[in-house]
């Protein structure tokens, strides 16, 4: 089969798709490039941080498969897929224990201005008299969008002590149950914002969640709480975010995703002391990856030995216990 990775995955899983594959390599390139090297492909794997147009899916007319090596599907056109009934699968679970791992990470981090207190040390000032931080035990967690990922986040705040609150866009018995189950309590939006100190995004972008937390939804957060997302870039609004953290309306955030990324972008809110950025590495560590390269290969593979089923819509690859 003829591959093409559009993005960087694990460097094992590349070495063994080129011992059975011809496999080209497109990391992050624009439209134009995609569309020269796709040509002649059967299958495309991709993540985050490159635009899969209607442009280069017409171009790649002999694709079977394709692998979302990831969870979000907002950054390739579906259509062309659908009508073409071309195989797409995501592999949402493996990242999911990653991100919400970093998401917890980046509220740990603000609650004790672990980067500003690192900073400042290393210029030689001790800074012990003012580093004074908050616990996260005791505290109330919001999770907006608590599913595979955010159900995650809630779980790790109710292990360690906190309340945790979570909403999600269709809210049922059987969502409260399970989140129930992991020790969150479903809520609505406005009750998270008028009562977590941390808020924690992980909903999906679409028509529904762009601009979600915006000025209206940030004068609704809590005094002095914190907002952290590891959503997409477009779900918060980052102007009105500035103005709140300015303001001192919120203490602090950290933004694993932004309105602009990339090699060149620089946040509007790099100025701002209590703020992390991160450059979308919630799903990176090896580990994670290590594992959707495992399953990268056995959907490569699969799809060598059996054709195309004339599914339309998206499969995920789900790991049993991931
Ligand atoms: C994802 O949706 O899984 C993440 O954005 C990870 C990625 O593709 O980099």
């Amino acid at each position: 089969m003829k591959v093409l990775l559009a993005s960087s995955i694990d460097p094992g899983t590349v070495a063994r798709l080129r011992e059975a594959h011809e496999v080209v390599t497109a990391f992050g390139a624009p439209e134009a490039e995609l569309i020269a090297a796709v040509e002649g492909c059967q299958a495309l794997v991709f993540r985050s941080g490159v635009e899969i147009t209607a442009g280069v899916l017409d171009a790649a007319t002999d694709l079977t498969v394709i692998v979302r090596a990831g969870s979000g599907y907002d950054n390739i056109d579906l259509e062309p897929v659908r009508r073409r009934g071309i195989r797409f699968i995501r592999v949402p679970g493996p990242g999911a224990k990653a991100v919400a791992e970093l998401a917890f990470a980046q509220m740990l981090a603000l609650a004790r201005n672990l980067f500003w207190a690192d900073r400042e040390w290393r210029a030689g000032n001790w800074v012990k008299p003012m580093a004074n931080g908050r616990l996260l035990t005791g505290k109330t967690l919001g999770v907006v969008g608590a599913g595979n990922i955010g159900s995650r986040v809630g779980a790790m705040g109710a292990a360690w002590g906190m309340r945790a609150l979570g909403c999600v866009e269709h809210p049922t018995e059987t969502a409260a149950r399970r989140l129930a189950e992991r020790g969150i309590e479903l809520t609505d939006l406005d009750r998270i914002l008028a009562e977590a100190d941390f808020v924690s995004i992980h909903t999906p972008l679409q028509a529904s969640t762009r601009n979600l937390i915006g000025a209206d939804a940030l004068g609704k957060m809590k005094p002095g709480s914190y907002l952290v997302t590891l959503a997409r870039g477009g779900v918060v609004d980052e102007g009105a975010l500035r103005a709140a953290l300015e303001s001192g309306h919120l203490a602090g955030a950290a933004l694993d995703v932004h309105e602009r990324e990339g090699n060149g972008n620089v946040s509007p809110l790099a100025g701002l002391p209590n703020v992390i950025l991160t450059p979308h590495i919630g799903a990176s560590t090896s580990d994670s990856q290590a594992e959707i390269g495992q399953i990268i290969l056995e959907c490569i593979q699969d799809a060598v030995t059996r054709p195309p089923d004339l599914v339309p819509g998206v499969e995920d690859f789900v790991v049993i216990g991931a």
